[in-house]
């Protein structure tokens, strides 16, 4: 990787804030944005569509070629915008990996406010509780570039300033801090989905 040249990836489950907050990095950054989703519809790298999910399914082939290409080509800073982004971008060109977290009874009112249906509102829940794209972003980087930021109840720009921080050297990349399942509000958010053994 070229010595100056950074990629910041802006993962987690959807609805956690990722675009917002990327949005606003790459700004203060003075970097480029890239958002995986638009790219992917705007140069067509996709390859159907998964009608129980409701959402495009991408070409993560081509899209990961055209994303080297993109990492090739920029000179600057990169901050790249998806919930399959560790999938993507090549781990070697990754400074850090940006998990954001909300907590899952919060992100729960967003979705539904997105007018989700019920079952891709569980989906995603369920996962954001069991920290799916935390754990699959560890898988395929590793834990040292590993960075979890909690974005319930924090202002948009509070978030991008903390991650600033970190993608300067001027506060520590954590992870691992972040415990939804030990929290009350899990268990009463629990005891709406249905037990493990219906099917
Ligand atoms: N601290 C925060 N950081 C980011 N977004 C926040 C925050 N607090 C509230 N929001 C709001 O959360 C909403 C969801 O944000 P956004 O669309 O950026 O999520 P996303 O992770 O990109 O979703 P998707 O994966 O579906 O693209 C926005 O309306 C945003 O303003
Ligand atoms: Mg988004």
């Amino acid at each position: 990787m070229d010595g100056q040249r950074q990629v910041f990836l802006v993962t987690g489950t959807p609805g956690v804030g990722k675009t917002t907050v990327a949005r606003g990095l790459a700004e203060l950054l003075g970097g480029a944005y890239v958002g995986l989703s638009e790219l992917a519809l705007k140069e067509g790298f996709i390859t159907g569509y998964d009608e129980v999910r409701n959402t495009s399914v991408a070409n993560m082939d081509g899209l990961s070629q055209r994303v080297s290409q993109l990492i090739e080509d920029e000179v600057g800073t990169l901050v790249v915008d998806g919930h399959f982004s560790q999938d993507v971008v090549p781990s070697h060109s990754v400074s850090i990996a940006f998990v954001l977290r909300r907590a899952p009874w919060v992100l729960k009112e967003e979705l539904e406010a997105r007018g989700y249906s019920t079952d891709k509102v569980r989906e995603n829940v369920e996962s954001e509780l069991v920290d799916v794209c935390l754990t699959e972003t560890a898988e395929k980087l590793g834990a040292d570039r590993l960075c979890e930021v909690d974005t319930t109840h924090r202002a948009p720009r509070e978030v991008v300033e903390l991650m600033l921080a970190v993608a300067q050297g001027r506060e520590p990349c954590r992870y691992g801090h972040i415990d939804w399942l030990s929290r009350e509000e899990a268990r009463e958010l629990l005891g709406e989905s249905p037990d493990c053994t219906s099917s």
